[in-house]
């Protein structure tokens, strides 16, 4: 199932993005007795990370039970600018009490295939699954060219069926990626992609209300297995599917 959440002006996007992450944790600890998290990078999940590790949080969701994942990373050291783990380490790992056992980091130092495997494996041994693992959540972004994770328009990756992580090299970008396949992603018990910005309000109406064409918007291929996909996004964002 697929839900469009619209959740007002910025302020009120970045908490109730805030507030959708702990309600989950709360709800895969109780469960399960533990939250797996793939965060995405970008630029859109700064503010909210940073609220989820206000001190109010920690009556919601246990840190200690929660395990850390990035869902892509650029292939840059981790104190890199472009770094995802540089942005989620400022914004929330080093704020909110993580035990730092709890944090997966996708090595964006080493050789992208080396990093792509290394990575594969880290997932196999913690989750000792033989398919594709369900994390409990898997955040992801939509690039304004249809993109998310480091699933690009027109690349290899787009068409892997095995693998759960796969290196990238990005020709727009003429850079490398490590990132999530659409198989990994498909397997997630929930799945919220974080979206804001009017400057995304065309891109997201192409990808939930165009045509579909995965090569071109590769955010498409998001469709869980049995899992829920969640569009979180503001009101400026969805301008073109609420008014539509
Ligand atoms: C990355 C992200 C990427 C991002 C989108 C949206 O490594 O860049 O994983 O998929 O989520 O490009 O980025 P913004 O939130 O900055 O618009």
């Amino acid at each position: 199932m697929s839900q469009l959440h619209v959740l007002g002006d910025h302020s009120s996007f970045v908490n109730g993005a805030a507030d959708f992450i702990a309600d989950a944790a709360a709800r895969a600890q109780a469960a399960r007795g533990r939250f797996t998290l793939a965060l995405s990078g970008g630029s859109t999940p700064q503010p909210i990370y940073a609220r989820l590790a206000a001190a109010e949080y920690r009556a919601r969701l246990d840190w200690s039970r929660t395990y850390i994942f990035f869902g892509d990373e650029r292939c840059v050291p981790p104190d890199d600018a472009q770094s995802n783990y540089r942005m989620a380490r400022q914004a929330l790992l080093d704020q909110a009490p993580l035990p730092r056992e709890n944090i997966y980091r996708l090595r964006g130092e080493d050789d992208p295939a080396r990093a792509a495997l290394q990575y594969e494996q880290t997932l196999q041994a913690f989750f000792r699954c033989a398919p594709p693992p369900a994390f409990d959540l898997i955040l992801l972004g939509l690039g304004d060219n249809g993109h998310t994770a480091s699933l690009f328009p027109g690349t290899a990756a787009l068409r892997e069926r095995e693998r759960w992580v796969v290196p990238q090299y990005v020709e727009t970008l003429r850079a490398w990626r490590v990132t999530f396949t659409a198989p990994l992603i498909n397997a997630a018990r929930d799945i919220a992609f974080l979206i804001q910005g009017a400057d995304k309000a065309q891109i997201l109406w192409n990808v939930l209300r165009g045509p579909y064409q995965p090569d071109v918007l590769p955010a498409q291929l998001v469709q869980p297995m049995q899992g829920e996909l969640h569009w979180l996004t503001d009101a400026t964002a969805a301008a073109k599917i609420t008014t539509a």
